[in-house]
């Protein structure tokens, strides 16, 4: 494995992802974790990311008591380099000038990071501290007008440094230098494929469940998809996957779970309409994290019971539950590191404490787009594959304001005739998530027909991402956007207005809740 040292900003995630594409498997830990611990779990490289604090500063986050002295190869990043820099002997100074966004290095040495690589390069840079002399035994290999020591290394020891960010892709040769750094200065070997991880994650299912059984919470979204068709291939009819109609999905949604999904994997299913429960529960309530928590209680209470249905009359209870957590939501969620919890998601925040499972979580260390090349490998279609991310709590956090049948009904007419828009204008795959927002606590002055109305707007919020730790509001084409807000209008009753997010992400999030 390789440590990703987290220094407390959100680029630790995508250095990590960045060294998964060079197929080499990586981890992200926090820069508290004292260095004998990351010892203990073998690393053959350790990579320090950028952070937003200044080295010099009171607290500011510092390697690990001892981490110079593992004698593992290490790779400084903008604030990792700094922090390498000053741990070892050099000096780390705050300038007038900051350098953010793109600039030019030269190379002065060539090293092994840059050998071969054009003299003159584009990067990308986030800093205003700047390493102003190299530790002894290190070469200077590259600098810019107002950075002396852009890059540094010292090969014999097995430290390399850099103050730009190659994994960012203005970076012109980013991954070239961080494919070196990982093969030439750490030995690494590109093992971490498709082909392997669903081997090994199969096998560890099998381990951890043994002969028990065990049922998987389909929301007909990729991620549990992909965990239940994972886990069906590990233990076959030991698994039994619960459809938990809450009332909360999307138009058709529950008839693609029980045709697309069980036509392809041939896994049992249970299907529980429990949507007069679901309303009960969220009766009156409006507070988001309110939502969640009440929405994520229901769930494991509807599978519990389902639980018990399914194994009625036999001696074994079901034991154990899948659910297709990602990397990020564990990483957002504080799992990984010590990045504040943003939204209680809730596959990972929201669980009860009184929890009768053991949770088998076998895409808990994958990125997004690693689970669709993974469900893919296991052969699910690409209207799975593909789909959308969808929230676990669904439409409930996509009203604003209580949530009620007649509510999720608007809601869901507008939904799906966005989303049939957008597959008509083939954007499907340009498009990351696009989530329609009933605004159910607003009422605006509208005229159709000659009538007043007086109804609720809607908020189409269609958004690009890589991976939605960050995201950009997407310029869908103007025609796109008149056809549905007409048919929006003329079609789905009480919805007079539609209106268009034009928020990135930060500061906005995906979701309005
Ligand atoms: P935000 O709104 O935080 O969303 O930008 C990031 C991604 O996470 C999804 N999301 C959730 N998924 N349970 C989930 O399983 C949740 O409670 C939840 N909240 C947000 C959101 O759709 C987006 O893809």
């Amino acid at each position: 494995t390789v440590l990703v040292v987290d220094f407390g900003a959100q680029y630790a995630q995508l250095i990590a992802r960045r060294v998964r594409e060079c197929h080499v498997f990586s981890e992200i830990v926090p820069s508290t974790m004292p260095a004998a611990e990351m010892l203990a779990k073998r690393p053959k490289a350790i990579i320090l990311s950028g952070g937003p604090a200044s080295v010099y500063e009171e607290g500011a986050p510092a390697a690990p008591e001892g981490l110079f002295d593992l004698g593992v190869p290490t790779f400084g990043i903008c604030y990792g380099h700094q922090v390498m820099a000053r741990a070892l002997g050099g000096t780390v100074e705050n300038s007038d000038v900051a350098e953010y966004g793109g600039a030019t290095v030269a190379v002065t040495a060539p090293g092994m990071l840059f050998a071969g690589l054009p003299h003159e390069q584009a990067v990308w840079m986030s800093h205003r501290d700047f390493v102003s002399a190299a530790p002894e035994g290190f070469t200077v290999t590259a600098s810019t007008d107002v950075t002396p020591v852009a890059g540094m290394e010292d090969r014999e020891r097995g430290f390399f440094s850099v103050q730009f960010h190659p994994e960012v892709l203005h970076t012109e040769h980013g991954m070239e230098i961080l494919r070196r750094f990982l093969y030439e200065g750490a030995g690494c070997r590109p093992n971490w494929t498709m082909v392997n991880i669903a081997d090994e994650s199969i096998e560890a299912v099998r381990e951890q469940v043994g002969t028990g059984r065990a049922i998987c919470a389909l929301s007909g979204g990729v991620d549990s998809a992909v965990a239940a068709a994972l886990v069906q291939r590990a233990i076959g009819d030991q698994l039994t996957c619960v459809f938990v109609d809450h009332g909360l999905l999307r138009k058709g949604e529950a008839e693609q779970v029980e045709k697309d999904f069980v036509a392809v994997t041939g896994v049992n299913l249970h299907v529980v309409d429990a949507q007069e429960r679901f309303l009960a529960a969220l009766d009156g309530v409006s507070d988001p994290e309110q939502k969640r928590k009440i929405i994520g209680r229901e769930f494991i209470r509807v599978f519990e019971q389902a639980a018990r249905e399914i194994v009625e009359g036999e001696t074994e209870p079901v034991r154990f539950l899948v659910q297709g957590t990602l990397y990020p939501d564990v990483v957002e969620s504080g799992g990984g590191t010590g990045t504040s919890n943003i939204k209680s998601h809730h596959n990972v925040g929201g669980l009860p404490d009184d929890l009768q499972f053991t949770l088998v979580e076998p895409l808990r260390t994958l990125f997004k787009d690693e689970v669709r090349a993974l469900g893919e490998q296991l052969g699910l279609p690409a209207e799975i594959v593909w789909r959308q991310p969808f929230p676990g709590p669904g439409l409930g956090i996509r009203i604003i304001g209580a949530v009620t049948r007649e509510r999720l009904d608007i809601l869901r007419d507008a939904d799906a005739i966005a989303r049939a828009e957008l597959t008509r204008a083939g954007l499907d795959r340009d498009i990351w998530q696009f989530p329609v927002v009933l605004l159910a606590d607003v009422r605006s002055v509208g005229v159709q027909g000659d009538l007043r109305t007086y109804g609720h707007p809607v908020v189409l919020r269609p958004v690009t991402s890589e991976d939605a730790m960050t995201a950009d509001w997407a310029r869908l084409p103007y025609e796109v956007l008149q056809r549905i807000s007409t048919r929006i209008t003329n079609e789905v009753r009480e919805v007079n207005r539609v209106t268009v997010d034009i928020t990135s992400k930060p500061p906005g999030t995906i979701e309005w809740e």
